[in-house]
C-alpha cells in the first residue's frame, strides 16, 4: 500500500494510475478505523481498481476544541487495517497541506434546511467544515466515486448537495451502517464508553427499530417524542433529538404517507460521549 503525506507526489501517482486506465474510489475518514470504515473500503474495492482512503482529523468541523483534542488517533493500527483490506493508497495530509490558504478558504456553500436541522442545530458550523474538507479532498483526488456511511445520514445529504452545488463529476455511494453485535452503530467514539454504557447504548437502535415496527398509520411526531422520552429516562442518557423526516429534504413528517423516503435520526449523549444513529423507515423504490 502506498502512503502519502503530501499532495504533489500523490497527484503525480494518481495521474500515472489514471493514464494506465485505473478508476478511483475514495473513502474519506478521520481515522480510528473500525469495521464501519473497512466496509466502505470493501465497497470501493468492489467498484474500482484503486481505492484511496484519507485519514485527516479535520479541525474545521469540530465545534468544541476539547472534542477535537479527545478525538482518538490510532494511525499505525489504521494503516495496518487498510493494508489488510487491500486499500491501494492512504493519504495522511497535514492541516497545512489541506488548507494552504487558511482554514476559511473554499467556496461558501449554502445548505438551507439541510444544515439547520438536527446535527446542524446542535453542532453549528459542523457541516460547513465537513463540506469544506470533502470538497477540498474531491479537488485533490478527483475520484470517480466517493463512499460514505449511512451512519451519518445527514452528512451524506450535505455532501450530495455540495457535489450538486459545485457541479463535481463524482458519484456518491451511501453504504449501510455496520453495527456491533448488540445493534449499537459502530463509531470511533464507542471506545470512550464504559462496558456498561456500551451495552446500554444499544437501546438507541432498539428504539429506532421499535418506531419502524409501529410507524405505519401512526402519528410520527408522537412516536418520535415517545422514543425521546424513553431515552431521557435512561440513567446517564441525554437525548438531543429524535426526528422522523423526509429522506431528501430532512423536513419533519407526521405520517408515513407523506413521502416515499422516510428516515428516523437520533442523537443522544451517553455519559460524555455523543452518539448518533438512524434507520430508514421507508426507502424509495
Ligand atoms: P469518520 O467519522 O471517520 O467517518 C468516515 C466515514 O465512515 C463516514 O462516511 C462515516 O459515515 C462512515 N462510518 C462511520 N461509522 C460507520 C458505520 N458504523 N457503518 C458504516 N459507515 C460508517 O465522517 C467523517 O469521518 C468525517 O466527517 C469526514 C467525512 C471524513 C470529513 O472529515
Amino acid at each position: 500500500m502506498w502512503v502519502f503525506h503530501q499532495l504533489n507526489p500523490l497527484k503525480d501517482h494518481i495521474n500515472r494510475k489514471r493514464a494506465e486506465g485505473h478508476t478511483i474510489g475514495f473513502v474519506p475518514t478521520m481515522g480510528a478505523l473500525h469495521e464501519g470504515h473497512v466496509s466502505l473500503v470493501r465497497q470501493s474495492n468492489a467498484g474500482h481498481s484503486i481505492s484511496i482512503c484519507s485519514i485527516f482529523v479535520n479541525p474545521t468541523q469540530f465545534n468544541e476544541t476539547s472534542d477535537l483534542q479527545k478525538y482518538p488517533r490510532t494511525e499505525a493500527q489504521d494503516v495496518y487495517l487498510l493494508e489488510r483490506e487491500k486499500c491501494k493508497l492512504v493519504f495522511l495530509p497535514s492541516v497545512e497541506e489541506v488548507y494552504p490558504h487558511g482554514r476559511n478558504a473554499g467556496p461558501d456553500f449554502q445548505f438551507g434546511m439541510l444544515d439547520r436541522t438536527m446535527e446542524g442545530e446542535f453542532r453549528p458550523g459542523h457541516f460547513k467544515g465537513v463540506a469544506q474538507v470533502v470538497h477540498r479532498f474531491l479537488q485533490m483526488i478527483e475520484p470517480d466515486a466517493i463512499y460514505m456511511g449511512q451512519k451519518d445520514f445527514q452528512q451524506v445529504a450535505i455532501v450530495r448537495d455540495m457535489i450538486r452545488q459545485a457541479n463535481l463529476p463524482v458519484s456518491l455511494v451511501m453504504c449501510p451502517t455496520v453495527r456491533e453485535d448488540s445493534g449499537l452503530a459502530m463509531s470511533s467514539r464507542n471506545v470512550r464508553l464504559s462496558e456498561d454504557q456500551r451495552s446500554r447504548a444499544a437501546l438507541i437502535y432498539q428504539l429506532l427499530q421499535d418506531v419502524k415496527n409501529r410507524a405505519s398509520g401512526a402519528d410520527l411526531q408522537k412516536l418520535g417524542q415517545e422514543a425521546f422520552q424513553r431515552l431521557a429516562s435512561e440513567p446517564g442518557f441525554r437525548p438531543e433529538y429524535v426526528r422522523i423526516c423526509e429522506g431528501r429534504s430532512l423536513a419533519e413528517l407526521s405520517s408515513m404517507d407523506e413521502s416515499d423516503f422516510v428516515v428516523i435520526c437520533a442523537a443522544c449523549w451517553v455519559g460524555d460521549v455523543r452518539l448518533i444513529d438512524n434507520l430508514i423507515l421507508k426507502a424509495p423504490v
